[in-house]
């Protein structure tokens, strides 16, 4: 299953750095004026479901923009056909894909991959999480003056939802530097190779962190909500560290709560 899931992210994601500069439809999603989606999406996707269905015929699937569809099976393969899709509109190089599978609910591979480095992150529950096929491990940084940190903002960031800008300031004064890069797979990745030591974001989907989170916990990083209760992919917020900063993220993220 593994190598099924590693010749879908990789042909889609060649397919992605060929379609950059080419795109020709762009639509917002449904309420969403900020929320693109582009026949590069849908096209991604479909040849990603189409090598899954062909291997697996009866597998259940969720998927960002077909959603769920098959029928239930004791294994679900949640697919982002391109994340990062503001950035592939403008041209900007730094979008992936990424591809879980959950077995009775738990996640148990991630493959996370970015045509525009060619690297592929790869992970399965109990054994590791690899970086083209070497082993990677979270930073060991233990002090949130020396971390760099990474967040994403949300498609209705105006409402900011869950203090969202709250939260990007106050890390911006505690931490090294604070990035945004546009793509939370690539941010769950890069957090699990250990360049970056903490990510957090609210309002995200399945599909944006299901393949991230496994790798981040393969690495030996530590994954949870902003209060630090078990994270699931189906709630919203996520706070996902080499887990030595783990608790000094979570004491920012309290206080916004506590001033409110
Ligand atoms: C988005 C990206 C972005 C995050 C958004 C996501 P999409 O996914 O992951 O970094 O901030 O919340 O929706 O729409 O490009 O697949
Ligand atoms: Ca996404
Ligand atoms: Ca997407």
């Amino acid at each position: 299953m593994l190598s099924i899931a590693i010749e879908a992210a990789q042909q889609a994601g060649k397919f992605l750095k060929r379609s950059l500069g080419n795109v020709r439809e762009i639509e917002q999603k449904s309420g969403e004026e900020k929320n693109l989606v582009t026949e590069i999406d849908r096209r991604s996707e479909k040849l990603i479901i189409d090598i899954i269905r062909k291997h697996y015929p009866n597998h259940d699937i969720l998927a960002e923009e077909s959603g769920r569809m098959g029928q239930a099976s004791e294994y679900k393969w949640i697919i982002d056909p391109l994340d990062g899709t503001t950035n592939f509109t403008h041209g900007f190089p730094v979008f992936c894909v990424s591809i879980a599978l959950e077995r009775n609910g738990v996640i148990v591979l991630g493959v996370i991959y970015d045509p525009n480095f060619d690297e592929l992150f790869t992970a399965e529950k109990g054994k590791g999480a690899y970086l083209n096929n070497k082993r990677v491990r979270v930073s060991q940084i233990d002090f949130l003056a020396r971390s760099l940190l990474v967040t994403g903002f949300p498609y209705n960031i105006t409402e900011n939802p869950g203090h969202a800008i709250e939260h990007f300031v106050n890390f911006l004064m505690k931490a090294q530097a604070v990035r945004r890069m546009g793509s939370a797979a690539i941010d769950l990745a890069y957090t699990a190779a250990g360049r970056y030591e903490g990510f957090w974001e609210v309002a995200l989907n399945p599909w944006d962190m299901a393949a991230g989170v496994l790798l981040v916990e393969e690495a030996g990083g530590k994954v949870t909500d902003f209060a630090g209760h078990p994270f699931s992919i189906y709630k919203k917020d996520v706070l996902a560290t080499n887990s030595v900063i783990h608790d000094q993220m979570m004491k920012i993220l309290e206080r916004v709560s506590e001033e409110k």
